[in-house]
């Protein structure tokens, strides 16, 4: 699973790093970002957490 992050639509909420830091950071800009473009099985059920959690629906899921 690969997480993606639309920038365009990114407010900066943070709460993707709050859920799992492990795969989102907050950049210096203010916006979320992908910090591992390959992230371990364990962290699924939390990338997937994000994706409803974002309030904007900048995050989505793709295959690897
Ligand atoms: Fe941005 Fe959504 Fe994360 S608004 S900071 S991608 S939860």
């Amino acid at each position: 699973m690969k997480a993606n992050v639309d920038r365009d639509l990114c407010i900066g909420c943070a709460l993707c790093e709050q859920t799992c830091p492990e795969v989102f950071r907050m950049g210096d800009d203010g916006l979320a970002m992908v910090i591992d473009e390959d992230p371990p099985v364990e962290t699924y059920p939390d990338i997937e957490a994000c994706v409803e959690l974002c309030p904007v629906g900048a995050i989505s899921v793709s295959a690897v």
